[in-house]
């Protein structure tokens, strides 16, 4: 070939490289020839780039520092020279550069021959890598990369966030599998599934109990993800790790914290519920479905007013919904007494002290109730005693005072008897007179008794013994009758601490009452049993007679002060009795009245007295 042919061909290879390469006298610096890829990089012409040397295209340079740089070049000292500039084109913007210079000779003169590399992407990867790179290491996640072209997939890299999740520092862990950090504690699911996932290439998660370099256990929720080749190959995984040690112990606690208010709730005696701003039942306790007697599953998501009698139900909604408008409170943060209604309709008094609770959106409120039937009921028994209590009193002071006239007429009646000789009208009006004074003073008696203040004193004794001393007490009632007295006790020795006295008239009033209103022949049956109570053991007596027994109204009534179903009587004996058992601690009550058989058997009363 041709050697200028060669020549030219050579020119030509060189003017279409991709590469800009730039010519430049040795001497003056002023460019000789620049090819395509230099001209249209800098957008200039060969003519305006003759005009130039590389020091002015260069804007961090000077002809000093440029020719400090190229030194070594001149005087040999180094054949090529590598460095990385900035370029500047015609229209102001600039462009990295990788600079490869030579000392050459073009048409016989000495020349820089500069080989350019425009390194704007290169740089831009290397730094999006540094950007990567940087953002890896300062999220709060642990990342950790394995090698899956090699045995045992050793960990290639991890973050700071590992490092600081797991006390291990980086050269502590490259080179080892991951499975360190379980130590011993081997047996967990989550490794099945791990090992699954590595084998079939593909991604999961997984909650594992991880340890510490001292030893402190974590929960690491785990992610595991295959990186791939262009060709699809798995050659590396990376593995998120989460510490959740912290989140899983607050949901320990606040579980812990929920059954115990649960717990709380459940034991509770007052009803607590809870009710939304539209009045929606959220929830009520078990004391409240004994309260009100419906179901948690037949209140919850209903209207709290299901729970008021008229006009509240009627109007409840319209009193939340003015105190969510004014704020003004009738009963929240207050309390008061109010009527609620059970699923039988039945009414009753109750009270209610509601709370606000306020949420983030929204708010709820709480309401404890205390069913005060009972307590009501107390108060008016109360008040009833502190009646009776003074009526006892004006009675007392009654019968004393006119004490001393019956006296008078009792002696004036004997001393008109001296003196009527046989007159028997007047004698007969005497003896009636007589009689009617008698009666008045056993009246006295008694009333005195119901009224006067019970001094007891105890004493150890055998219940049995009390009873059968009552019983011979009531031998003058017995006289001529068929009377039997049945004891059906397990034993003799029914110790209790009592005012003996008291409590045979106790058995007495029973006894007599029990010989009126049975006819012959009189069964009385006293029975004795134990019983055992959260307030301690008790003994149960029943005393049971084979009569016509009490209807409803004497049910009721039979402890009344002055109730008598007897012609004679002044209705206070089992008023009397009641006061005395109460005053021993014990209850007197009307038992059923039936026999084992549920045959009908007279009158029974209960009485319980401690042990
Ligand atoms: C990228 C990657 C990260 C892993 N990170 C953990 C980790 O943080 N804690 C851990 O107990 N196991 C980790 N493992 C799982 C173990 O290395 C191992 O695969 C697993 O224990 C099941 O294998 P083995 O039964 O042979 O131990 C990781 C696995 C890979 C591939």
């Amino acid at each position: 070939m041709d050697p200028s042919s060669t020549e030219r061909e050579f020119g030509r290879i060189l003017e279409e490289s991709l590469n800009e390469i730039f010519i430049f006298d040795a001497v003056t610096l002023q460019f000789l020839q620049v090819n395509r890829g230099g001209r249209e990089n800098l957008g200039m012409t060969i003519q305006e780039l003759r005009e130039l040397t590389p020091v002015d295209i260069k804007p961090h340079m000077t002809r000093e520092s440029f020719e400090a740089l190229i030194q070594p070049l001149r005087n040999g000292s180094q054949e090529t020279l590598v460095f990385d500039t900035l370029h500047r084109r015609k229209n102001g913007s600039d462009y990295e550069v990788e600079v490869h210079l030579q000392l050459a000779s073009f048409h016989d003169l000495p020349a820089f021959v500069a080989t350019i590399l425009d390194t704007t992407k290169r740089n831009q990867v290397a730094n999006d890598l540094r950007v990567r790179n940087r953002a890896i290491e300062s999220v709060g996640v642990g990342v950790v990369i394995s090698d899956a072209s090699q045995h045992d997939m050793p960990i290639i890299y991890c973050n700071h966030a590992f490092e600081r999740i797991t006390g291990y520092g980086t050269q502590e862990v490259i080179g080892r599998n991951c499975r360190f950090l379980q130590q011993d504690d081997r047996d967990q699911e989550a490794r099945h599934t791990i090992r699954e996932t590595l084998h079939s290439g593909e991604e999961c998660r997984v909650l594992l109990r991880n340890y510490r370099k001292d030893g402190q256990l974590f929960w690491n929720d785990l992610l595991i993800s295959p990186v791939k080749n262009s060709a699809g190959v798995v050659t590396h995984y990376v593995g998120l790790c989460n510490d959740l040690t912290q989140r899983i112990r607050a949901e320990v606690e606040k579980s812990d914290r929920e059954t115990r208010l649960q717990a709380i709730l459940n034991t509770a005696v007052e009803a607590i519920i809870t009710i939304d701003e539209w009045g929606v039942c959220e929830s009520l306790n078990p004391a409240a479905e004994t309260m009100f007697g419906y179901s948690v599953k037949e209140v919850i998501g209903q209207n709290i007013s299901m729970l008021m009698p008229s006009p509240y139900r009627e109007e409840h909604d319209q009193y939340l919904q003015n105190y969510l408008r004014t704020g003004e409170k009738k009963i929240i943060g207050i309390g008061r007494e109010v009527v609620g209604r059970r699923k039988s309709g039945e009414e009753f008094p109750m009270e209610l002290s509601v709370s606000e609770v306020r949420l983030k959106e929204t708010r709820l409120f709480t309401g404890m109730v205390r069913d005060v039937t009972e307590l009501k009921h107390a108060q008016q028994q109360l008040i009833q005693a502190e009646r009776l209590t003074a009526l006892g009193e004006a009675t007392a002071r009654l019968a004393h005072e006119s004490r001393n006239s019956l006296q008078r007429i009792q002696i004036a009646v004997e001393t008109a008897r001296l003196h009527c000789d046989e007159h028997q009208l007047l004698v007969d009006q005497l003896n009636s007179i007589e009689n009617a004074s008698d009666r008045l003073h056993a009246l006295h008696e008694e009333v005195r008794n119901y009224a006067a203040p019970l001094n007891l004193e105890f004493e150890e004794t055998t219940l049995a013994k009390v009873w059968r001393s009552a019983w011979s007490a009531t031998q003058h009632l017995r006289q001529g009758r068929q009377v039997h007295l049945i004891e059906q006790i397990p034993t003799d020795q029914i110790y209790c601490r009592v005012d003996r006295f008291r409590f045979e008239q106790v058995f007495r009033n029973l006894f007599e009452n029990a010989l009126v209103a049975c006819s012959d022949p009189v069964e009385i049956a006293i029975s004795v049993t134990e019983t055992h109570t959260p307030l301690g053991d008790k003994w149960r007596l029943s005393i049971q007679d084979n009569g016509v027994g009490l209807d409803e109204q004497q049910r009721r009534r039979v402890f009344e002060p002055f109730f008598t179903t007897k012609a004679k009587g002044t209705g206070l004996g089992m008023a009397i009795a009641q006061r005395i058992v109460e005053a021993h601690g014990g209850t007197i009550s009307v038992g059923s009245g039936f026999l084992g058989s549920g045959q009908r058997n007279g009158a029974e009363f209960i009485i319980e007295i401690s042990r």
